[in-house]
């Protein structure tokens, strides 16, 4: 029987996800929304099937506002919520969207409570933390999507900047999903050689600056709503690295206890993720500005999740 993936919303991130899951035939699709987008979502489910005979998958890919139909599902990915609009931090959006995570993880709890979620929606932070709290799901199956798209846009910059092929990039970014994220320089490097050696410390900076903001940059270029292909493709990594048991070592947001000095709260740190889901999180020994800047970051966090009051 082929897996079930679940897409809890299907705004922009969700339609790219529903396409980038059929075309690496991770599974069957559902793409829920509420009703009054559930016509849209069929809509956009019925082009996907139609596009299978050229991008060559099988895949049932379908639309609903019934939680029943998610039942038994593999993986949720949830980005069902308000996006930014120009101007807007991602902690505006804080009350609006915890209502949503609010009902959403009543409904997964209740229907795919074996599911390996992935939190997607902004504040992201704060949303996985409340989506893991209303849901008593353990800490191994909830993760937040940041790490991976913050580490993707380090990368990209990194190898616009120097002109270098962006999969000999490697590298990663710790702390919450705002602009106090946490970068390491020390620790990327290009095709083994370290970004300090090749880099000019303006133009780190300047990369540094920009990775922080990047959500931002496309926010202010669309003026209404924010990222989504990007988006899309670092939750079917995750969620690819789950069912394929890939052991892959992604930064994500996850339940931290200690690690990093971090207790009870979700945050962006270097993940292993395999079959059992969250498997690992590895600690790695900061520099004392790195482990400044990731204090910084924490205490933001913390803010926006005391305003969950979960
Ligand atoms: C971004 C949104 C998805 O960073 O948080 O683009």
């Amino acid at each position: 029987m082929r897996k079930k993936i679940a897409l809890v919303g299907g705004g922009q991130i969700g339609q790219n996800l529903a396409m980038l899951a059929a075309q690496k035939e991770l599974g069957d699709i559902v793409i829920l929304d509420v009703e009054a987008y559930v016509n849209a979502a069929k809509g956009k489910a019925l082009d996907l099937m139609e596009m299978a005979p050229h991008g060559n998958y099988d895949a049932n890919i379908s639309a609903t506002s019934d939680y029943k139909d998610i039942a038994e599902a593999d993986v949720v990915i949830v980005t069902a919520g308000k996006p930014r609009e120009a101007g807007m931090t991602r902690e505006d959006l804080l009350a609006v969207n915890l209502k949503i995570i609010t009902d959403v993880a009543a409904g997964v709890k209740q229907y795919a409570p074996k599911a390996f979620c992935i939190i997607v929606t902004n504040p992201l932070d704060a949303m996985v933390y409340a989506f893991y709290k209303l849901t008593g799901f353990p800490k191994s199956q909830v993760l937040g999507m940041a790490g991976t798209l913050d580490t993707a846009r380090w990368r990209a910059f990194i190898a616009m900047e120097l002109g270098v092929s962006v999969g000999d990039v490697a590298g990663t970014v710790l702390g919450g999903h705002g602009p106090d994220m946490v970068p390491l320089p020390r620790l990327t490097t290009v095709g083994g050689v370290p970004l300090t050696e090749i880099a000019t410390k303006e133009q780190i900076d300047k990369l540094v600056l920009r990775t922080r903001e990047a959500g931002t940059e496309i926010v202010k270029l669309f003026g209404k709503g924010s990222a989504f292909f990007s988006p899309a493709w670092s939750a079917i990594v995750m969620a690819e690295s789950y069912l394929k048991d890939k052991h892959r070592v992604l930064p994500a947001c996850a339940l931290c206890e200690g690690e990093y000095g971090v207790k009870g709260l979700f945050i962006g740190v270097p993940c292993l993720i395999g079959a059992k889901g969250l498997e690992k999180i590895y600690e790695i020994k900061l520099a004392e500005d790195e482990k400044a800047q990731l204090e910084k970051t924490i205490t933001s966090v913390k803010k926006t999740v005391e305003e969950t009051k979960l």
